[in-house]
């Protein structure tokens, strides 16, 4: 019972869409939630409060939503007090429109209105139907998590996740975050500090710190260098990632980081989009192939054995087959651990999206399998290159499917099963690859956990 009002606790169910900055809104959310005294439903069907955090960076996951707020909408004639919120990029992009056209949304925030969901939710418990999408105070240094918010940060079992910044002011010529999350805004380095410290006195190993465009940081004086620096030394906190870089902004210093702090891990993901610079031009991304690659080139020079992962885009306008071709040969010469590819979608209020789109879907279609084969071909190789080596795994907890082997996943950011182990969640330890799958290793500890 809610010792408040008698009745038995409220249960909130939120569904994620979109990337790591969404995951780590919603672990806001959830925060939020929990201390206003609700409990984690494990469907819909079984929530009072169901939340929609949505992603408009393509056109799928955004006409998703708008397909799950149907299903949602007959679930609420069956329970009529439910509440029914969609936040995140379409919400701030749609704002009111998803009240007109979806008669069962109570609640609609941006991306900028995060920390006002239990006031929020408040009014719509009395019946008012909410729309909140304005932006905050303009300033290029300020703390958007409410310092109570970042102090009450809870990990997902050994990982926790924090955002230095907010929005994005490269303006890609296909993207549309600057339009959905705003201009970029950093946090004070001790601000990003104490939220660290907080999850790792929860019991956080690993820390992925992020942003849009992580290494242009700059607070206080302060870089995104001298912030890796900072938040390494918390004691107690045994790895570190960040994500996603900038090729423009990455350097040698950073590299160095890399090689110099133990806890920063041998792993960096660096968006390419494109191998031709015609592509990359009218991408607006602000580098060429050559500089990219002479990037990758220092940063293996500096951290060898570093694990590189990338985002690409097939079918921008104008995209003929000898920038595709110019795109395959990139994967061959870079040979990437981990590929996130995309069709391009063409998204409201970008550049590109006023460009005649040259490439039919079927084309697109054929590009992307393409990229995709390439990457399985290689990645088997690279994966049969590491059997026999030994490997540091943080295990995450027990093999969904079998409870004797525990999930854990390597520095290089590589997912390991590893086979009868009794390590709990947390635990880190060394593990020699027996086995290889397509996306992931099989191993064995070298000295099984005590
Ligand atoms: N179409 C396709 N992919 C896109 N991305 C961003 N905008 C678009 C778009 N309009 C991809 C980019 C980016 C990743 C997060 O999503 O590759 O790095
Ligand atoms: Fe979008 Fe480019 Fe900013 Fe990344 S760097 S969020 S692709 S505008």
């Amino acid at each position: 019972m809610d010792p408040q009002t008698g009745q038995p606790p409220k249960k909130y169910f939120i569904h994620t869409f979109g990337c790591q900055m969404n995951e780590y809104d919603s672990g806001k959310m959830r925060d939020m939630l929990a201390r206003a005294s609700y409990l984690p439903a494990v469907s819909a069907e079984e929530a009072d409060v169901v939340l929609l955090n949505t992603c408009s960076v393509r056109e799928n996951p955004a006409n998703k939503v708008f397909s799950m707020l149907g299903r949602l909408g007959e679930l609420k004639r069956e329970k009529p007090g439910m509440i029914i919120g969609v936040a995140g990029c379409v919400a701030q992009q749609e704002g009111k429109n998803i009240l007109r056209r979806s008669p069962d949304v109570d609640l609609v925030f941006g991306t900028d209105n995060l920390f006002s969901l239990p006031e929020m939710l408040e009014q719509a418990g009395q019946g008012r139907r909410v729309a909140r999408t304005g932006w905050g105070k303009k300033s290029k240094e300020k703390d958007f998590v409410p310092p109570q918010e970042a102090l009450a940060s809870l990990p997902d079992g050994p990982k926790g996740q924090v955002a230095i910044m907010k929005g994005c002011d490269n303006f890609c010529s296909f993207c549309i975050v600057p339009h959905t999350r705003g201009r970029e805004v950093n946090r004070d380095l001790s601000a990003v500090v104490a939220e660290v410290e907080a999850l790792v006195s929860r019991g956080a190993k690993e820390i992925l710190l992020l942003g849009q465009n992580v290494n242009s940081y700059r607070a206080g004086g302060k870089n995104f260098v001298d912030l890796v620096y900072g938040v390494a030394e918390i004691p107690g906190l045994e790895r570190l990632r960040y994500m996603s870089p900038h090729p423009k902004d990455f350097n040698l210093a950073l590299a160095i980081a890399h090689r110099d702090i133990p806890q920063l891990c041998e792993q960096v993901h660096l968006p390419f989009q494109s191998g031709s610079d015609r592509i990359l031009k009218a991408m607006q991304r602000r580098h060429t192939m050559a500089e990219y690659l002479e990037k990758v080139a220092m940063l293996r020079e500096t951290v060898p054995g570093v694990q590189l992962s990338t985002d690409i885009i097939v079918g921008f306008p104008g995209e003929e087959p000898e920038d595709y071709a110019a795109t395959l040969d990139v994967m061959r010469r870079v040979r990437f651990d981990h590929l996130f590819a995309f069709k391009y979608s063409p998204r409201p209020f970008t550049p590109a999206a006023k460009l005649e789109e040259t490439v039919t879907h079927g084309q697109k279609g054929e590009r992307l399998d393409g990229l995709l084969a390439l990457h399985l071909e290689i990645l088997a190789q690279i994966h049969q290159g590491m059997v026999g080596s030994v490997q540091e795994i943080l295990v995450e907890g027990p093999h969904p499917k079998n409870p004797e082997d525990r999930l854990g996943r390597t520095r290089g950011n590589k997912s390991m099963t590893v086979v009868n182990c009794s390590a709990p969640a947390g635990a880190l330890l060394r593990a020699e690859v027996t086995g290889v799958r397509q996306y992931s290793l099989i191993g064995k500890e070298v000295k099984p956990w005590t």
